[in-house]
This record gives C-alpha cells, sequence and structure tokens, in this order.
C-alpha cells in the first residue's frame, strides 16, 4: 500500500495500519471520542438492495477483506460501538454482514492481544439505537461477553423491558418522541464511562451523530468501481443540514490490490 498523506509518499503494511497508529488526537481528553466507518463505491453507494426481497445489504463488489481488516482494527480501538435495530433484524433474519466485531477468526487473534495489552475488554460493549424495538436478541450475542444496552426515545412496554433486563440488557429511555439527539446519546455514553465509540450502524445513526456535531473521525474507503442502480444509500441520510460539516483530510492510503485490482482508497477524516 502506498501512504499517499501525509508526505513523503511510502511504502506501508496494511496490517496495523489502523490498529498501530493514534486514533486520538492530543489524548488525553476527558470526553468520549466517536469515529465512524463506511466503505463505498466511486459512485458513494454503501448499500444496494439484493435479490429475492430487495434487502439492502453491503454489496459484495465493494466488501473486500482488506477492508474488512481495517474495520476490525478501527474496532479493536473501542470500548463501546453504536449499532441499529436494523442490525439486530438482519441478524436475526440470517441477513446481517457478519457479527460484531472483534471477529472470532483467528486472523483477528493478534487485534484481541493488542486490547488485552492495552487494557480493554475482550470485546467491545454495544449500544443499540432503535426507536421501534421490534427485534429479538440472538443468544450467541448475549454470550459474547459484552454489557449490550438500547438507548431509544420511545415508551417500550414493561413486560418488554422486563424480559430484556432478564436476559441481561439495559433500555435506557431518552427525551423525545422516536428519535433520539445525537448530543444525548454522547452525553449518556461518557456518564457510562465510555471513551471510544465506535460508529458501526449506517446512515441514519450517522446523521444523528455527525448533525449533532459529535462525529470526531470518519474512516472511509472509497473501492474505485461504479456500481450505479437506483436505491441509493448514501453514508449520510437525515435532514439537509443548516451549514456544512468540514473535516479534513489525515491520511490517505492507496491500496492498488484490492478489490480484484480495481484498487480503493483509504481516508480518514477528523473534524475541524
Ligand atoms: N458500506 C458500509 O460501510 C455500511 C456501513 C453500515 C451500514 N451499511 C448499510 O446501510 C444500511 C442501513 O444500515 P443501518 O440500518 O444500520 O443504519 P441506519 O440507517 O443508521 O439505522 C437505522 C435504524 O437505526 C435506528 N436509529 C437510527 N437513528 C436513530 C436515532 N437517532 N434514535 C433512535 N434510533 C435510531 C432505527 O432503528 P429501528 O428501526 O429499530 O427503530 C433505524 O431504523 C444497511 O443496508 C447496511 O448494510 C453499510
Amino acid at each position: 500500500m502506498l501512504r499517499l498523506y501525509p508526505q513523503p509518499v511510502a511504502t506501508v503494511p496494511l496490517k496495523g495500519l489502523y490498529l498501530d497508529a493514534p486514533l486520538v488526537p492530543n489524548e488525553p481528553a476527558e470526553r468520549l471520542f466517536v469515529y465512524g466507518n463506511f466503505v463505498m463505491s466511486l459512485d458513494g453507494r454503501i448499500a444496494i438492495a439484493q435479490p429475492p426481497n430487495a434487502h439492502q445489504t453491503v454489496p459484495s463488489t465493494t466488501a473486500n477483506p482488506r477492508d474488512w481488516r481495517l474495520f476490525q482494527e478501527l474496532a479493536g480501538h473501542a470500548d463501546v460501538l453504536i449499532s441499529s435495530g436494523r442490525y439486530l433484524r438482519d441478524l436475526a433474519a440470517g441477513q446481517a454482514q457478519d457479527s460484531l466485531p472483534i471477529g472470532s477468526a483467528g486472523a483477528f487473534a493478534d487485534i484481541r492481544r493488542w486490547r488485552r495489552r492495552n487494557g480493554l475488554a475482550a470485546q467491545p460493549d454495544v449500544v443499540f439505537l432503535s426507536e421501534d424495538l421490534d427485534f429479538p436478541l440472538p443468544k450467541a450475542l448475549l454470550q459474547e461477553g459484552r454489557t449490550i444496552s438500547i438507548f431509544t426515545a420511545n415508551t417500550p412496554p414493561r413486560e418488554q423491558i422486563a424480559e430484556l433486563a432478564a436476559q441481561g440488557v439495559s433500555v435506557e429511555r431518552f427525551v423525545g418522541n422516536g428519535r433520539i439527539d445525537g448530543k444525548d446519546i454522547v452525553a449518556r455514553l461518557t456518564a457510562l464511562g465510555y471513551r471510544r465509540a465506535y460508529c458501526v450502524a449506517g446512515p441514519q445513526v450517522l446523521h444523528t451523530l455527525a448533525s449533532a456535531g459529535c462525529l470526531d473521525t470518519l474512516f472511509l474507503t472509497t473501492v474505485h468501481r461504479l456500481l450505479g442502480g437506483s436505491d441509493f444509500s448514501t453514508i449520510m441520510q437525515g435532514a439537509l443540514l443548516d451549514a456544512p460539516l468540514d473535516y479534513r483530510l489525515r491520511w490517505l492510503y492507496y491500496d492498488a490490490a484490492s478489490p480484484a485490482g480495481a484498487g480503493q482508497m483509504f481516508a480518514r477524516y477528523d473534524c475541524r
């Protein structure tokens, strides 16, 4: 791989690229650091509808093992993941892209060791944002040794809260009706003692966090392929922002090898 920025240009290995580099600029900051990551095509697609039921998933034409390795390395730094109710529905339907990181494959053993060396739990905890809470929690997820919470701005029935509590899952209720404000999410995660939150959800959650001024860093993989399609899904979905949010390029790497020789860029953008 080539590091294009910062200069000088240099050849660097993929493994360890995101794990060994400092995640948080100017540590220590006594607040939560929030970061997200997407892989997209040149035409900005992060998900496409797949037959037979037009279910939206990350296209196999952009997903690739080298990007997946970096996705896992980013999770290596996290003490909590932010995911969505949609992920749990996909998981139950057997349509989720994969289990939540850190993956159990031997290829990620070094990330698990890195976490131990750095005093982190074996697996990051997970917070699922949901308006509807219409999902089951798979047993396997409950047995991974993570603390699991659900954040909602709705009022779930008492029985549902009790049932979740019996499974060891807490439901945190927020003011509002439906969607939770990004600032409230960050305030609550901070109060719970978390320092590094990795958003592994999609465009609505990214909008929730970024529009509230809470997205510190965005990692973006751009696969050099055009996909087309009319079911457009890009990294952020929600109301137009009153003013653009500016991010500055911090890192840029060119990976000529993958996928299938098309090439891809790995970029990191930090909020100004
Ligand atoms: N290419 C990539 O790198 C990448 C990365 C992530 C996701 N994706 C794809 O993007 C698509 C959408 O993913 P996603 O559904 O996880 O992402 P999402 O659009 O961010 O999340 C959707 C769900 O999250 C909950 N939610 C979002 N914002 C909320 C808020 N402020 N308050 C309360 N609940 C909130 C709602 O759950 P309920 O419906 O339960 O109320 C909502 O339906 C999927 O096809 C996924 O595969 C692609």
